[in-house]
């Protein structure tokens, strides 16, 4: 299994909080850390640790962080080489509530620096992938040359659409799998979303507009899952959530994992559902996933 993830890497500072900060108002944290994150890097970490051979292409900052998130992604037996520096590494300030809940501003520094060229420069990585995996922390216009270059070589397409913008048809009819949560489902289809029928019709919306396979994770609700032949919802784990950060990026390596050991549509969700199951009851976005997580191999 050869991916090659096209996105960020962060350094997250996060703080404990009772609750998310409302606007206006001043709380304490009653703990800090910081931890590796970035959805790039922590979707790299998820396949590389469900036995996928990765390429990362990015770019970290000329600083003390860039140098250590290198050496965390190595460490992971992740590919390096398409890893570019320059500026400083990004960052995420994350608050994580007592019920798990977090709210994210991101710093996107050297996130920023990976441009059309730098993705173009990684072609090799790129066609010979078994997948490509994005998400929306770089520029757009790199996402576009990453989704381009994977099209034009067959190589199967796995987007991220996070964080949340609008896409264009041309974009999305080149996308095998898109993985919106219900916000970013909105942002897409600019339709409301809450209830079921209206998570059908926004996805049916999508698969209108050219995307071949649609999967809304629904957090605790678990997944829903079309494309166009075979539908359905998937049931999430169920788990004491500690901390939901970096969830949805587990959750998009295993499906992608899965779906590369050619597990069926759900068979890979389900897969899917368990890691990041797993992932919610650790502290921080890159946590160990043991190698018996899933009795379903
Ligand atoms: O999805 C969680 C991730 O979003 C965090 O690790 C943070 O860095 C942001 O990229």
């Amino acid at each position: 299994m050869k991916m090659t993830v096209i996105g960020s890497i962060n350094i997250d500072v996060v703080y404990d909080v009772p609750y998310i900060v409302k606007p206006g108002e001043t709380i304490h944290s009653t703990g800090y850390q910081t931890s590796f994150g970035g959805k790039g890097a922590n979707q790299a970490v998820t396949m590389s640790q469900l036995g996928a051979q990765v390429d990362f292409v990015g770019c970290v900052g000329q600083d003390d962080f860039g140098k250590r998130a290198l050496t965390n992604l190595r460490d992971y037996h992740i590919s390096t080489q398409h890893v570019s520096e320059a500026g400083v590494t990004g960052n995420a300030l994350i608050q994580v509530s007592e019920t798990g809940e977090n709210a994210i501003v991101l710093m996107n520094g050297a996130n920023y620096h990976v441009t059309p060229d730098s993705v173009k420069e990684a072609k090799d990585a790129i066609v010979d992938a078994d997948a490509v995996v994005m998400q929306l922390e770089i520029p757009l216009e790199s996402v576009v040359a990453g989704i381009e270059l994977a099209a034009e070589n067959n190589v199967p397409v796995i987007l991220n659409p996070a964080p949340a913008q609008k896409l264009s048809n041309s974009l999305l009819a080149k996308v095998d799998i898109l993985t919106p949560n219900e916000t970013e489902l909105a942002t897409l289809t600019g339709m409301e979303i809450n209830t079921k029928e209206s998570i059908i019709a926004a996805c049916d919306s999508l698969l209108e507009q050219g995307v071949t396979c649609v999967v809304v994770t629904l957090g605790e609700q678990g997944a829903y899952f079309t494309d166009g032949k075979e539908s359905g919802w998937v049931a999430a784990t169920k788990v004491k959530a500690l901390d939901t950060t970096g969830a949805g990026d587990a959750f998009n390596g295993a499906l992608t994992v899965g779906l590369c050991k050619k597990y069926s549509l759900r068979k890979a969700i389900d897969y899917a559902s368990k890691v990041a199951g797993h992932v919610v009851t650790q502290k921080g976005a890159q946590v160990k996933i043991p190698t018996d997580l899933y009795p379903g191999e």
